[in-house]
């Protein structure tokens, strides 16, 4: 499929002695990110973390430019964070809330996001609504537009939900908020790095991201787009000397660019080691890299369908690269440590990242494999080989 899979997985120590299918959690970080990220933390070590900065500024610079062609925007647009969910809710909160506003999200809105406009209906009095399912699972573009009324302050959606395989008409979404004029803010924790971005085409005015998943960054690295257009209209909720000038004893002027969004500290390894990420990923190549993903999570679930007991959960069409699947009567968490013994990484979708889909079958948790360009189809067929042993309850396992 055009991708230098060798050269790739070279790059990937740990595939050779790891089935790594956790990449929704956290992919393995290729080896230029790992070495710009302990180099930093070596040169720290010798000459002092500020020093250090100063000597490296250009790689933090590099970092902007390359998110920034990541998500097809201007570097001045870009705000590094720590993680996906300082960067939403820095957005989110910095907007002008008043009692009775209304902010309308989708049903596989991502816990913490959830979590935050709960809190939001009681700290400001926003109203949240829930715009429903179409018949494939993704939001209803349709019941969005009906929806749609002079109080709607916010529309708030996640790309890629972590718990399944489906996907959100995010430039759908983008054309009915620029029809409305209202803002709209994107959460593309789970899409960065798996599927190609760009922020013109889908209209958003706000995208969120953290660097650890498929982007394949380091861990407590994030990152922030905010629009220009809505860039002037917006002061940060926190703001401090990263964000800000102190102009006067009664003065400050905010920055210019998107970067009023950040901290003065930072881990410089971590953005250093981000923008590395990010232009690993631009080389590979995002269109290669969706090809690749789909063509495999779409292999792993007919391979999982044919399993005795398995079930498949994920819905919705286009698919991408997460996986959910159950074993009946076997315990999601259970299989999923028997699993890990076996050096075969997944993680879980579980209960809690579903509260607002009504249907009680998601209510359970699932088992989440997630498949990154670096995985092959004998990583799949070693799954689907162990998977039988190990959703064995545990007194047969024994006597294996
Ligand atoms: C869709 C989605 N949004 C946001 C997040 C939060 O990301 P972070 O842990 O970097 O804050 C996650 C993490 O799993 C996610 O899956």
């Amino acid at each position: 499929v055009g991708l230098d899979l060798e050269r790739l997985r070279e790059d990937t120590p740990a595939c050779a002695r790891l089935t790594h299918l956790n990449n929704a959690g956290a992919s393995l970080p290729p080896r230029p990110v790992t070495e710009a990220v302990v180099g930093q933390l070596r040169l720290e070590e010798s000459i002092g973390g500020y020093e250090a900065a100063e000597a490296r500024q250009d790689r933090v610079e590099r970092c902007y430019d390359a998110l920034a062609r990541l998500v097809g925007s201007d570097r001045r647009e870009i705000a590094m964070t720590e993680s996906a969910t300082q960067a939403w809710n820095t957005a989110f909160h910095s907007l002008p809330w008043a009692p009775g506003d209304r902010v309308l999200t989708g049903r596989s809105e991502y816990v913490s996001n959830a979590i935050a406009l709960l809190q939001a209906a009681r700290r400001y009095g926003v109203q949240v609504d829930l715009v429903p399912d179409d018949s494939s699972g993704r939001l209803s573009v349709e019941a969005l537009e009906a929806m749609l009324d002079p109080r709607v302050k916010l529309i708030a959606v996640t790309h890629v939900p972590s718990q399944g395989g489906q996907v959100n008409p995010v430039v759908e979404i983008g054309a009915v908020a620029r029809r409305a004029e209202v803002p709209y803010l994107l959460d593309a924790c789970q899409s960065v790095g798996q599927l190609p971005l760009d922020v013109r085409e889908i209209g958003c005015d706000l995208l969120t991201a953290s660097g650890r998943k498929f982007l394949r960054g380091p861990r407590g690295t994030g990152f922030l787009y905010c629009s220009s257009r809505l860039l002037e209209r917006l002061e940060p909720v926190f703001l401090g000397v990263g964000g800000a000038a102190w102009t006067g004893p009664d003065s400050y002027r905010v920055r210019g660019d998107a970067r009023r969004f950040e901290s003065w500290e930072h881990s410089c390894a971590g953005r250093i080691g981000l923008g590395v990420a990010a232009e690993y990923a631009l080389e590979v190549g995002l269109p290669a890299i969706r090809r690749r993903v789909v063509w495999l999570a779409d292999l792993l679930r007919q391979r999982l369908r044919a399993l005795p007991g398995v079930s498949v959960h994920d819905r919705g069409a286009p698919p991408c690269a997460i996986v959910a699947f159950s074993v009946r009567g076997r315990d999601s968490a259970e299989v999923a440590r028997a699993l890990r013994a076996e050096r075969i990484n997944v993680s879980l979708a579980g209960a809690q990242a579903a509260r607002w889909h009504a249907a009680p079958r998601e209510q359970a948790s699932a088992v989440r494999a997630s498949v990154h360009y670096y995985n092959t189809v004998a990583d799949l067929d070693r799954l689907c080989a162990v998977l039988p042993v190990c959703a064995a309850p545990s007194s047969s396992r024994a006597s294996r």
